[in-house]
């Protein structure tokens, strides 16, 4: 499928079938912000559920927290986000329209690594780039990223707030009380999901650059002495995930970011890039982020951010490894790797979402194969109450024909249908019929539970 196509589709589905939608669309839409509707809000809470899942509840090192949005200027003056947390701005001299100069650099071929806001001012005018409007372009200017507000009705200094950049400060300016209230033993992590806010100037591709984005992040707290080991530990993981949340594991590609390229606080950055249909581009990090944030957090809120290692009784500002991951991007990715094209054994063309089974937003749909005839209808909502009351996102379906149910679940990634027909009263069975194969068999009303209990497991 052409790559155009793939994502045109992709959007196209999320809107038509409930998934996501322009925010604000009403009014003519807010740019690098979405709505997440029924079906898309499902499937979010679905991959928030597994990943808490697997960096929470099936380990004994994690803890889950829920920080505030808004921050205090303070704090994120000491993490670096209020004096360095922008990027390069350049405008169109003539439309007035705003584009991030590393990006038009870029995509006129030209190397932007370590170069200043002077180097780069330099380099448009040394090859005469214009701007996509093909006008002249002005000088190339840093620009903060973080949204401000103010708290209270005040508005001296210590009433400025910030939406924050990244759930990641929520759980540095949170360490002590962490420490203090759950006693934990080097190495444990931190893990929080939460919208973060980046005043992006150009965001773009649908969901893959937002203003109001959301994170899946982990702090995972360590000996220095430990962190290579560790870092390779989180590597791993996070492939592991990618694979279980149902990502194409051929699109990814890991980069190993230089020096340069680094954000501040890091000494090693890996990069998880994906192959969207508009380029391959990030879709999560894994950093060493050293001390840095705490020993910063320490100096500014003058308070020891320390940990007493209860054996050894060694003292030390403990190390991180942050495996962080964006939701949005992860949505993104997991969409366009399900989405699929075939035409069935009976010729029908159909368009599908080959979602695993624990995201599916609907588990199983349940339909009576006429609507009009109640015992046909009776048994189809017996067998639901059933289904429901075991694997909870069990949906009722008697819009249209069969063969239209068929298609829509298809399309939402449900990944079965049943059926309750005239022969369930012969034969004492219903039709199951498979998303990914079109295939139907005939499961016995009794061993239903068991079936998909194997089924979805
Ligand atoms: N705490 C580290 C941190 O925030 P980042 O690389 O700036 O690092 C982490 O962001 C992840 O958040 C990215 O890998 C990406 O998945 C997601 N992300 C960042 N900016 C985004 C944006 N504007 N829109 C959507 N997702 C974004």
């Amino acid at each position: 499928m052409e790559h155009d196509a793939l994502i045109e589709k992709v959007v196209t589905l999320s809107k038509n079938r409930g998934f996501i939608f322009r925010a604000n669309e009403l009014y003519g839409g807010l740019a690098g912000v979405y709505d997440y509707g029924p079906l898309g809000s499902i499937l979010k809470n679905n991959i928030k559920a597994l990943w808490i899942k697997k960096f929470v509840e099936e380990r004994e090192d994690m803890f889950l927290l829920d920080s505030a949005i808004i921050m205090g200027e303070n704090a994120l003056t000491a993490s670096g986000h209020v004096g360095g947390f922008s990027d390069p701005l350049v405008k169109d001299l003539v439309s007035g329209k705003e584009y991030r100069a590393d990006h038009i650099l870029e995509e006129n071929g030209i190397n932007v690594e370590g170069k200043t806001l002077e180097e780069m001012t330099e380099l448009i005018k040394e090859h005469k780039i214009l701007s996509p409007e093909k006008n002249p372009l002005g000088e190339v200017r840093e620009f903060n990223l973080m949204l401000k507000t103010s708290l209270g009705s005040s508005s001296d200094s210590s009433s400025q707030a910030y939406l924050r950049p990244e759930t990641a400060q929520g759980i540095f300016i949170n360490y002590k009380n962490i420490v203090d209230s759950m006693h934990p033993k080097i190495p444990f992590g931190v893990a929080q999901i939460g919208k973060a806010y980046r005043n992006e100037i150009t965001p773009r591709n649908f969901i893959f650059r937002l203003r109001e984005l959301e994170q899946m992040e982990i702090e995972y707290f360590i000996h220095p002495s430990e962190w290579e080991k560790i870092f390779e530990y989180w590597r791993e993981e996070m492939l592991e995930w990618l694979e279980l949340v149902g990502i194409d594991m051929s699109k990814i590609h890991e980069v190993e970011i230089s020096e340069q390229d680094r954000a501040h606080y890091s000494k090693r950055t890996i990069d998880f890039e994906f192959e969207y249909p508009f380029g391959t581009k990030e879709l999560y990090g894994l950093a060493y982020r050293t001390d840095y944030d705490l020993k910063k957090h320490e100096e500014f809120s003058k308070t020891k951010l320390h940990y007493q290692d209860p054996l050894s009784g060694e003292s030390y500002t403990p190390h991180v490894v942050e495996p962080s991951m964006g939701l949005d991007r992860t949505i993104l990715a997991v969409l366009l790797s399900a989405y699929k094209e075939d035409t069935l054994g009976d010729g029908a063309e159909r368009s599908y979402l080959a979602l695993p089974p624990q995201i599916a937003p609907y588990k199983i749909a349940v339909s009576p194969l006429v609507k009009n005839k109640d015992h046909i209808v009776e048994k189809a909502r017996e067998v639901f109450g059933l289904l429901k009351s075991e694997f909870g996102n069990v949906t009722w379906d008697d819009n249209g024909n069969v063969g239209k149910r068929y298609r829509r679940q298809d399309e939402i990634g449900t990944p079965f249908c049943v059926v309750v027909d005239y022969d369930s009263f012969e034969d004492n069975k219903i039709s199951v019929r498979d998303r990914n194969t079109g295939e139907q068999e005939r499961v016995s009303f009794d061993d239903l539970v068991s079936y998909f209990k194997e089924k979805l497991a």
